[in-house]
């Protein structure tokens, strides 16, 4: 693993205590219906086997486990803490694994689904490489991502994520860099045409964007359709 990804599965084991609370007051709760959003999308059948990539505390988890009862579903994240904290709230197998060292066999899981976490991955094309492997062919992955929102909405937005989120995540986590690194990390996001670009070089197609909340984030959808 790299300096900058030890850095990032530091800075989560250190916030994981707070880091619920601090999902629900800085996005106003709206996360959960961000997740409920992307669940609902991925199409969920009984007979899928997913896995939740990056889960840290397990959220996403709950939320597909509500939409469905009997699909299988895998958590894996780097961060033991936030696993321990996942360990708390879901019913479910998690492991410890970094998304650029997969410890699956090839084409074992029918979705990925990856929410907040793609952005923390220091390797993205490594990581997409992986996720590919992992997945059957016409498997799917779901991306959902912070982005940048749209012009109308965006002065009041960035305002609001640069000096007030950054502000009341230290006070409430107690760590003064990480709610620092998340606006950064959302300007440093690949744009449009380099992100088609490593999922398609990853193997994947039939790559659709979803804005949700005037571009807060957005739903990535791709279907992985060789075995590139
Ligand atoms: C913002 S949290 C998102 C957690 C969860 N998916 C959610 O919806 O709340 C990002 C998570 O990505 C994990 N992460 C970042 N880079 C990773 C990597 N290379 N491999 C595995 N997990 C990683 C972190 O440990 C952290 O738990």
């Amino acid at each position: 693993m790299d300096k900058n990804a030890e850095k990032i599965q530091c800075m989560f084991d250190g916030i994981s205590p707070k880091y619920d609370l601090l999902n629900r007051v800085l996005s106003f709760r709206r996360d959960m219906c961000w997740r409920k959003k992307a669940a609902t999308v991925a199409g969920i059948r009984d007979s899928d086997t997913i896995l939740d990539l990056a889960c840290g505390t397990g959220d996403m988890m709950l939320t597909i486990r509500n939409i469905n009862k009997k699909c299988r579903i895998i958590g894996a994240d780097f961060s033991q803490k936030m696993l321990l904290r996942g360990a708390e709230k879901v019913n479910e197998p998690l492991i410890a694994a970094d998304a650029c060292a997969l410890p699956f066999c090839n084409g074992v899981f029918d979705k990925i689904t990856i929410v907040f976490g793609f952005r923390n991955i220091t390797d993205k094309p490594l990581a997409l490489r992986e996720m590919s492997r992992v997945l059957k062919i016409g498997g799917q992955v779901s991306i959902l991502e912070f982005s940048r929102p749209s012009k109308l909405f965006s002065k009041i937005y960035w305002f609001y994520f640069r000096f007030i989120l950054p502000r009341v995540g230290a006070i409430i986590s107690g760590h003064k860099y990480a709610y620092g690194y998340l606006p950064e990390s959302v300007i440093n996001f690949p744009c449009e045409t380099e992100y088609r670009k490593i999922l398609t070089e990853a193997g994947f197609s039939d790559i659709s964007f979803t804005p949700y909340d005037l571009g807060i984030c957005t739903a990535t959808m791709a279907v992985k359709t060789d075995n590139s």
